[in-house]
């Protein structure tokens, strides 16, 4: 099998990082950038840090601090009109997205949107976007998408709801920094959900049928880091040392799935997220522990590795104790750190009922159920959502 790799220029890690932004920006031609960013950053007072270094260096810069939860379009179109209104007379020739998902989305979708023009909806796959797009440098402030080191983007189309995938080289970052110290305000509810959906990505990259010997190590490492701290982090957000292992986890994931794919358990979970704006780490928790249990049987090797990676089973363990202990541990996971069940989340049953058919068209359109070890039909996926449910 032919593998391709694909992963930012530079990445900076470490407590502090954020001080280098301007070396960072210097190295990657980054003159004058537009910062993409939201309310809650602005807060927190790390707007007021990012932008202290860039004034420090004499490096003029634009503001966007109105990026959405879960972006939809309407937001990026937003952010496109300052794009375009440039930098004390001057075109702004790069992105610095700090926040989570959403604002490193944001910007990647920006990166395109601005030079290349059109709607989100002409990105979308199937169609691989490769054109060069203005440059992003990443800072997550959570632990989660790894979205600063994906090809990938997630987009909403306010006209008809669908979370729209969008992949290709031009919303790979080229450059990224993880600093820990950014991430210890999170909320615990944000380090759940974000958490759990960091545990997804590696876990589905290690069992897609897109996974390579690269993407294998990348998801075995994230699965190491990651299951041991969010409990940790979860409890204690100050913990550093755990803050510090998940943010490096979560990029591992990113990277795992970037080069290989998502799987069912996301395909799945778009729809949920657009429909009931339920946040994605939260949707896709709500599925992670049914989904694995459905897709074990052809994949029980792969999965028996994810259960020894977490720490679950010793190597010596069978695969079929490994798989019980991943899926006992899945569910105990959800249990903890208060996942609800979409009854739980307040959806009302005769809408999810109506719309299961919609959203198991738009799962498999994705692509990403075709990359599951099983591979569901539409009927299946429907009976799926029902298992779900409550
Ligand atoms: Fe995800």
């Amino acid at each position: 099998m032919i593998a391709s790799l694909v992963l930012p220029r530079l990445i900076r890690t470490g407590s502090g990082a954020l001080a280098e932004i301007a070396d960072l920006l210097g190295r990657c031609g980054v003159s004058r950038p537009l910062i993409i960013t939201d309310p809650t950053m602005v807060q927190l007072g790390y707007v007021d840090r990012l932008t202290g270094h860039l004034a420090d260096a004499g490096i003029a810069f634009g503001l966007f601090d109105a990026t959405e939860p879960e972006p939809t379009e309407t937001s990026v179109i937003s952010a496109e009109a300052i794009l375009a209104s440039g930098c004390e007379g001057a075109a702004f020739d790069g992105l610095v997205a700090l926040g989570g998902g959403s604002a490193i989305d944001t910007a990647k979708a920006l990166a395109v949107l601005g030079p290349h023009g059109g709607r989100m909806r002409d990105y979308k796959v199937p169609r691989m976007v490769d054109e060069p797009g203005l440059p992003v440098i990443a800072i997550p402030t959570t632990a989660g998408t790894g979205s600063e080191a994906t090809r990938v983007t997630v987009i909403t189309d306010p006209e008809n709801d669908e979370k729209m995938l969008c992949m290709g080289l031009a919303f790979m970052p080229v450059a990224a920094i993880l600093d820990p110290d950014l991430t210890l305000s999170l909320p615990k509810r944000v380090t759940a959900d974000t958490g759990i959906d960091a545990l997804t990505h590696a876990i589905e990259a290690y069992v897609s049928r897109k996974a390579s010997p690269f993407s294998d190590q990348q998801a075995l490492a994230a699965m190491r880091l990651i299951a041991p701290n969010l409990r940790r982090a979860f409890h204690d957000g100050e913990d550093r040392e755990a803050r510090e292992a998940l943010l490096i986890g979560a990029c591992f994931g990113g990277i795992a799935f970037s080069n290989a794919s998502v799987a069912l358990v996301h395909g799945m979970s778009r729809p949920i997220g657009a429909f009931f704006h339920v946040p994605h780490g939260l949707s896709n928790a709500m599925l992670l522990p049914a989904i694995t249990r459905w897709s074990i049987p052809a994949a029980p090797k792969r999965y028996a590795d994810c259960a020894r990676s977490m720490g679950l089973a010793d190597e010596a363990a069978s695969d079929a104790f490994s798989n019980d202990a991943l899926i006992n541990e899945l569910r105990a996971l959800n249990e903890e750190l208060g996942v609800p069940t979409p009854i739980g989340f307040g959806i009302a049953h005769e809408r999810w009922q109506q719309l299961r058919p919609l959203m198991a068209e738009q799962a498999l359109a994705s692509g990403s159920p075709g990359n599951n070890p099983r591979v569901p039909s539409a009927d299946e996926i429907i009976a799926l959502y029902d298992e779900v449910w409550g």
